[in-house]
């Protein structure tokens, strides 16, 4: 049984104001003397030092992966910690632990959320086993700006694929409600950044942001009400400013809109460093007064600054900070632990857990969940699927390299990863590898032998793409393009054999000027983890039929950069009959389309998709959408069905296509399915100027198709 509120309230009241103050402090282990620094940081811990005995008063701990040292710290702190209040372990596992799986954005290309749920379910056994508590995972930061690195860790553009993956997530990690104090094969997740990070300026790292409330509710709120309703047991704040205020000491922010109005009731945990940025924002003038800040804020846990510990205590004392807020905010971390169980077992069964880390199973998952993860954007002359017989050349900098597990790979490690040729040269015959050394650059010699190598095959297969570390946190790039060493090579190749297929390792979408038209079929692979060259191979043989669907525009040129499908119409729009017009908004140098839009990715098959439509205009309205879906080609496969909706006329100005509903339906060779789709009133709504949830009575339009440039099926009046 693990402890009512009313025994947590009889242990808060047993605590010194020390004791209280360490339950929200946040350390790495390598402050732990048992440890010799194996923990993994990830910022600066400047001169932040806990003194002497206290370090057995903190309430968690952050970056360890490692089974032997979280328990030998929790065994040590035990031993000391006078109330026996067990350390709660979290750590970033964001697309899996020693298993990588592919970056949340290829998840979220799969437009499956069973997908999404299965990588944190699998991710969370690992933890289990390596006496993990709770992952600071799912980041649902929505972002339409490819230069931020952070574009790969998230769900990408479109705010309600951003829930639904949110959603599956927090449910993957955690399981049923309450299912986590029992269960141990279960972790805590954590929603994150609370809010707005995505929309850093110029994609700059850790840059200003500037959002207006509308954009706020209607865009960026739903992903992390969705993770709340499913019972995400912590939030991070974000590290930009909300209307001045850095998320960390905005108490508009967290008091009033997440607590009160979203209905949060878990603790909320400040980013790496975060209650010190207070005063580099210039909002707090020293220590003292970032720490009153953040905890009257509402901020529970200081992440990696001696803030709170330096601080909090003094602050009570002088009557600055009432006890209460402290008192709340101990509850809350205490509460936590109560719901993992850490009351009951504080290592959650990780000392008996054993065997299902890395092990064929996982694999085996990671491998499937790589095929729905990967988009097709280019197939011309059926060069793909591949032929058993052909003679192929894999050249570039990505054919060799185990670096295919992107950035945030938790304690997964490079050599456990299947690289593109392993899996190649294990299926086809007559296969010459021709590595190149560097992403960034390509030798004389390198270009000889890949141009021999080129000479000499029937299919052409380049592997190119960023670095793993060139996306992720402070990895903001102004030039979106493959590298230029990798640009002449694609040159160099066609003018020697023009049947190139393209498969590309990245973590954001790339502007592919001089790729994407020298490939004759260009396949997306993301970072797809330790299962990546398997994954692969089985989509370019033919063995798996690719599925997935661009969660993020891809631009044609990084000069469109915001460009996203859900725009808004503008007063001046470019329509097809204003093409001439001076005054309509666009560029004079590049055009407003995208070179791929949001929702696209091609099949080996064709499907053929037809709709009804049935409107029920009395209260409750609702739109019912009966589509039958065919598959027309010779190879099974899955397509995804994609609902669109246009308000015409609004309170407010309304986006011209809005994604309502998706489905991945799966079919065989000829198979034909019905799918409903049912829109209720619900979906009509929108925040107005005075953030009312509204619906007007007016003109729709809806779109019915396999990408966001869906063809307009109907409008009506409802
Ligand atoms: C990142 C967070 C991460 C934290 C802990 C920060 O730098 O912004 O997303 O969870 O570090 O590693």
């Amino acid at each position: 049984m693990t402890k009512t509120s009313k025994e947590l309230q009889a242990l808060l009241a047993k605590m010194t104001i020390n004791e209280k103050v360490g339950q929200l402090v946040q350390v790495t282990p390598s402050f732990f003397e048992e440890v010799e620094g194996t923990g993994i940081v990830t910022g600066l811990m400047g001169d932040y030092q806990i003194r002497g005995e206290d370090i057995y008063e903190v309430g968690s701990v952050l970056g360890s992966y490692d089974k032997a040292e979280i328990a030998s710290i929790q065994q040590a702190y035990l031993k000391k910690n006078r109330l026996g209040i067990p350390l709660l372990f979290m750590a970033d596992v964001i697309h899996g632990m020693k298993t990588i799986f592919p970056i949340p954005l290829a998840l979220a290309a799969s437009f499956n959320p069973e997908v999404a749920e299965a990588m944190a379910s699998w991710s969370a056994i690992e933890c289990q086993e390596a006496g993990i508590h709770l992952t600071f995972s799912p980041m649902v930061d929505l972002t339409k700006d490819p230069r931020w690195g952070r574009v790969m860790e998230g769900n990408g553009e479109d705010s309600y694929l951003d829930a639904q993956m949110a959603r599956a997530f927090v449910r993957g990690y955690q399981g049923e409600k309450g299912e986590l104090a029992t269960n141990y094969a279960k972790i805590g997740s954590c929603v994150k950044h609370f809010i707005g990070y995505g929309l850093v300026e110029a994609g700059r790292e850790y840059n200003h942001v500037s959002v207006s409330k509308l954009d706020l509710y209607q865009n960026h709120l739903p992903a992390f009400q969705a993770a709340i309703d499913e019972g995400t047991t912590l939030v991070m704040t974000a590290f930009n400013t909300i209307d001045g205020l850095p998320a960390v000491g905005n108490k508009p922010l967290i008091d009033a809109l997440l607590r009160q109005e979203m209905g949060f009731k878990g603790p909320v945990i400040a980013d790496w460093g975060a209650i010190n940025q207070l005063m580099t924002h210039g909002v707090a003038e020293d220590q003292a007064a970032a720490a009153k800040l953040a905890i009257t804020s509402g901020c529970d846990i200081d992440m990696m600054t001696n803030s709170y510990y330096d601080n909090l205590a003094t602050l009570v004392d002088s009557q600055q900070v009432a006890i209460e807020a402290i008192d709340q905010a101990v509850l809350r971390v205490l509460q936590l632990k109560a719901d993992l169980g850490l009351f009951e077992d504080p290592y959650r069964g990780s000392q008996t857990a054993q065997g299902q880390t890395l092990g064929t199973t996982i694999q085996t998952a990671a491998r499937q969940i790589g095929h729905e993860a990967m988009v097709l954007l280019k197939n011309e002359q059926q060069v793909l699927p591949l032929k058993p017989t052909q003679r192929l050349a894999l050249i570039g900098p990505k054919a060799t390299s185990q670096d295919v597990l992107g950035a945030w790979c938790g304690y997964g490690e490079q050599k456990d990863a299947i690289s593109f040729a392993e899996a190649l040269t294990a299926q086809y015959e007559e296969v010459t590898v021709v590595p190149v050394n560097a992403v960034h650059e390509l030798t004389e010699i390198e270009l000889i032998q890949a141009k021999q190598a080129a000479r000499d095959c029937d299919v052409v297969i380049l592997a190119l793409g960023e670095e793993g570390e060139e996306t992720g946190e402070a990895a903001s790039k102004t030039d979106i393009c493959l590298p230029a060493a990798q640009r002449k090579l694609i040159q160099e190749i066609q003018a020697v054999n023009p049947t190139i297929v393209t498969v590309l390792f990245n973590g954001r979408p790339l502007d592919l000027t001089d790729v994407a038209e020298r490939s004759t079929a260009i396949l997306e692979a993301w970072f797809l983890g330790t299962q990546a060259g398997n994954s692969i191979v089985d989509i370019l043989s033919g063995t798996v039929n690719p599925s997935g669907k661009l969660p993020m525009t891809f631009p044609m040129t990084v000069g469109q950069v915001p460009i996203y499908y859900n725009h808004m119409n503008t007063g001046n729009p470019l329509t097809p009959e204003r093409q001439q017009e001076k005054y309509s908004s666009k560029y004079l140098d590049a055009p407003n389309t995208p070179r791929y839009p949001f929702g696209y990715g091609l099949s080996y098959s064709e499907f053929i998709l037809t709709s009804e439509i049935t409107i029920t205009k009395e209260e409750p309205v609702r739109v019912d959408i009966t589509c039958q879906l065919k598959n027309n080609g010779a190879y099974a496969g899955a397509e995804v069905i994609q609902v669109y909706l246009r308000d015409r006329v609004g309170q407010v100005t309304r986006p011209v296509k809005e994604l309502k509903r998706f489905e991945k339906v799966f079919l065989e060779a000829g198979e034909q399915t019905t799918v409903q789709f049912e829109l209720t009133a619900e979906d009509f709504t929108y925040y107005n100027a005075s953030l009312e949830k509204v619906r007007d009575t007016g003109w729709y339009d809806l779109f019915i198709g396999t990408d966001s440039s869906a063809e307009k099926i109907m409008d009506f009046y409802l």
